[in-house]
């Protein structure tokens, strides 16, 4: 809605027209987040037509070094390599996200960069890299801006981080965070905003060390990339009540955080998990996400909680692959249910474990 914080940031690129000769390399990693109240569906310069809540992970990070070079007489190139190696669909990406954040950080534009970057978790398992990607360069051209123009204080940092992250892809504005992470504006939560994401003060104890665990059902590429999935909710027929529901969602789940009941977290996170799915499905065309491994998981998953009453429930991103959350308490079993039952519905047996 307002821009007050993008504001800010021209504000201060105005204060940075002249362009230090400098050089160096930085490295910084930067984790993945599941999303708890999902976010689908976007307008204006990447921000959300809902709010979404979601949890960093522990287990699947990128860790990005950019070697830089700027002043005035430097040609501005851009260089991507993944784990050393090129990657010219992703440089692409870059250059443009880039351009994007040129009004922001004027350097860009008498800069040299070579981006490297490596994922802790296996880079064909199919799990989306994009918001542990864009929120490890946005931290790091954070870092570059400080080197050049001097330091700004943490949470400013942390919050242009998130700011810088969200325009190359909205949901790693959340990933500059640890815990539980909000982003988009919402009356239920005061400094919430559409601009960056904004750490979850009141969270119980309980759901202080959530562990998840993700089944690699399918290791292809999306069959509907984030881009084409947000733009399908804009003429959906359900559109606007699911995001006045996401936001309702939202409402609920923080009042659950404050209170440590996971019983509720389980039942309002696959409700979540399910929605997404219902609105990919309805859209226009409809896409089937799911694999039929997919659904024999929840099945089983819906099955040993009945059976057990121990505290473990699914989520799904826009794919086939589930993650499961549950409390350290029960690592136990759950790594005995998904190596005797789950595993066998995941592609090469694979799991990243919580
Ligand atoms: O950040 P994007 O544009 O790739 O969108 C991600 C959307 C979901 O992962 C499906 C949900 C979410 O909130 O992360």
């Amino acid at each position: 809605m307002n821009d007050i914080f993008r504001t800010r940031l021209l504000e201060e690129a105005a204060g940075m027209k002249d362009v230090p000769r400098g050089e160096g390399i930085c490295t910084k990693e930067c984790p993945s987040n599941i999303a708890i109240v999902k976010y689908w569906g976007k307008y204006g310069e990447q921000k959300p037509r809902n709010p979404s809540l979601s949890l960093t992970l522990n287990n699947a990070l990128t860790a990005t070094s950019i070697h830089w070079e700027t002043g005035k007489n430097i040609r501005p190139s851009v260089r991507f390599t993944f784990a050393g190696k090129e990657s010219p669909v992703f440089a692409e990406r870059i250059g443009k996200y880039l351009a994007t954040l040129q009004p922001y950080l004027p350097f860009l534009s008498k800069s040299s960069l070579h981006i490297n970057s490596v994922n802790t978790f296996p880079h064909s398992s199919g799990i989306a890299s994009s918001a542990s990607a864009f929120g490890s360069i946005a931290l790091l051209l954070g870092e570059i801006a400080d080197e050049l123009y001097g330091k700004t204080g943490e949470e400013h940092f942390l919050r242009r981080a998130s700011f810088f992250a969200r325009l190359g892809s909205g949901s790693a504005a959340r990933s500059i965070y640890r815990g539980m992470v909000l982003w988009g504006e919402s009356s239920r939560y005061p400094g919430s905003s559409d601009e960056f994401a904004v750490p979850v003060q009141e969270v119980h104890q309980d759901f202080s060390d959530i562990r998840d665990s993700i089944l690699i059902i399918d290791s292809s590429r999306k069959k509907v990339s984030s881009s084409v999935g947000h733009a399908l909710m804009e003429d959906h027929p359900y559109a606007l009540t699911r995001f006045g529901e996401a936001d309702k969602n939202l409402g609920q789940l923080l009042e659950i955080l404050k209170t440590g009941d996971w019983e509720s977290f389980i039942s309002l996170m696959e409700h979540e998990a399910l929605s997404l799915h219902a609105m990919m499905m309805t859209a226009r065309p409809g896409y089937l996400l799911m694999k039929g491994g997919t659904l024999s998981v929840l099945e089983e998953v819906q099955r040993f909680r009945k059976e057990t009453g121990l505290p473990v429930g699914f989520t799904l991103d826009a794919g086939a692959n589930v993650h499961l959350l549950y409390p350290p308490a029960v690592a136990i079993e759950i790594k005995k249910l998904t190596d005797s039952v789950l595993k066998a519905f995941c592609e090469n047996g694979e799991v990243i474990e919580g």
